[in-house]
């Protein structure tokens, strides 16, 4: 096995900089993970709320191999083994219509504004100042962060930019020529910002006064992150589209697009030579009924943790977990990382936590006494 400074080396070489990093994790197995050095971490970063299942869990494994045996690949030429299965499924957890299948996240938002444009006629879409939905040059057009989407401008879809949070704003930029409001029910990559349900609810009615959809990026919130299986199913608001990733499949590349009916791609206006193949959907028909089956504690593990963190006044929703500490933040996940935990900054100096749903009462306690210690020597 390599070392990280191996590892490094050969990266900063062949590989293209556009990731900061210091660490390489190479062995994981439940809510733990190792570096390469053998220091074992409870793994609050979890793939960035995608190790839902935890690491390697036995019955992902298990559902990867067996497929991996029989059919890795065989193209949306022909019917895929699980495809139709686990769209069910999806269809089932998100009480919408149809789903459709992607590589990543970033795919799937490209596929909501695609549909969304292709079905109500229109071309502009409104989302949210600190929003974030993925780099590709779709998904980019309708991400706030100016830093990352302003170099690549013009991008491909005309997108208006409101305060999050703020209907009366939102209401301005929406008008009978808007595809779609694009939002993510709890800002995950802002920081882990939790709006009133009244705002989701909200965003669904100034779409219905103007014929708009409601697409709701559920990639960081869905598949059980929040303790439901989206987190717009804790407002009253039923989307048009819901797209999903990060969980869906416990690490195996794949997200997705559900939507109600009357709402669908017709032959040739979407595809993709990977999207929903025999292994991935295998991945995610296992990891369903592994979150279903935690899916009832998720709550409760999240209170556990704000309990345990409450003099930080911890923003949290189920397992998906924001604490305001400014510019220590780089510094305090150091500190945690030095005692065997990971977390992770999110933007504007938010900790953030997302670990797998499957994380036990005893690493939760264990983390809260870490990540308390590491806020506490810095002075927080
Ligand atoms: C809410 C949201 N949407 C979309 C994406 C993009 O997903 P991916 O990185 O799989 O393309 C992310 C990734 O962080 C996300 O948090």
């Amino acid at each position: 096995m390599e070392t990280t400074s191996q590892l490094k080396a050969l990266e900063e070489r062949y590989f293209m900089p556009a990731f900061g990093r210091d660490m390489a994790i190479v062995r994981g197995e439940g809510s733990r993970v190792w570096d390469a050095e053998g220091h074992e971490y409870i793994d609050c970063v979890a793939g960035i709320a995608v190790c839902s299942t935890g690491h390697c869990h036995p019955a992902v494994v298990k559902a990867i191999c067996e497929q991996a045996h029989s059919l890795i690949h065989c193209s949306n030429l022909y019917y895929v083994p699980h495809q139709g299965e686990l769209a069910k499924r999806l269809v089932e957890i998100t009480g919408l219509h149809k789903a459709f299948f992607s590589n990543s996240g970033a795919e799937a938002t490209d596929a909501a504004l695609k549909l969304a444009r292709v079905r109500t006629g229109r071309k502009k879409f409104v989302s949210f100042i600190h929003g974030f939905h993925g780099r590709t040059v779709g998904s980019l057009a309708v991400t706030h962060k100016p830093a990352i989407r302003e170099p690549f401008e013009p991008l491909g879809m005309k997108c208006t930019f409101a305060e999050y949070g703020d209907l009366e704003a939102l209401r301005k930029c929406v008008d009978t020529e808007t595809a779609g409001v694009l939002v993510e029910p709890i800002q995950g990559e802002a920081g882990v910002i939790i709006p009133p349900d009244s705002f989701i609810e909200g965003i669904r009615e100034v779409c219905d006064e103007t014929g708009t959809l409601m697409i709701v990026d559920e990639v960081q919130t869905g598949m059980g992150r929040t303790g439901k299986w989206l987190a717009a199913q804790h407002t009253k608001a039923r989307p048009d589209i819901v797209t999903l990733a990060k969980g869906i499949a416990s690490g195996f590349p794949m997200g997705a697009l559900v939507a109600r009916e009357g709402l669908e791609f017709r032959k040739s206006e979407h595809g993709s030579t990977f999207a929903g193949g025999p292994l991935a959907c295998a991945a995610a028909l296992a990891t369903i009924d592994v979150i279903a089956n935690v899916l009832p504690q998720v709550k409760g593990k999240g209170e556990r943790f704000s309990r345990g963190l409450a003099k930080y006044n911890p923003r949290f929703r189920g397992l998906m977990i924001g604490i305001s500490i400014g510019d220590r933040c780089a510094e305090v996940q150091k500190a945690c990382a030095k005692e065997g935990v990971l977390v992770n900054c999110a933007a504007d100096g938010n900790l953030r936590l997302v670990p797998p749903l499957v994380i036990t009462d005893a690493e939760i306690d264990r983390v809260v006494r870490v990540v308390d210690g590491a806020l506490g020597q810095a002075g927080l």
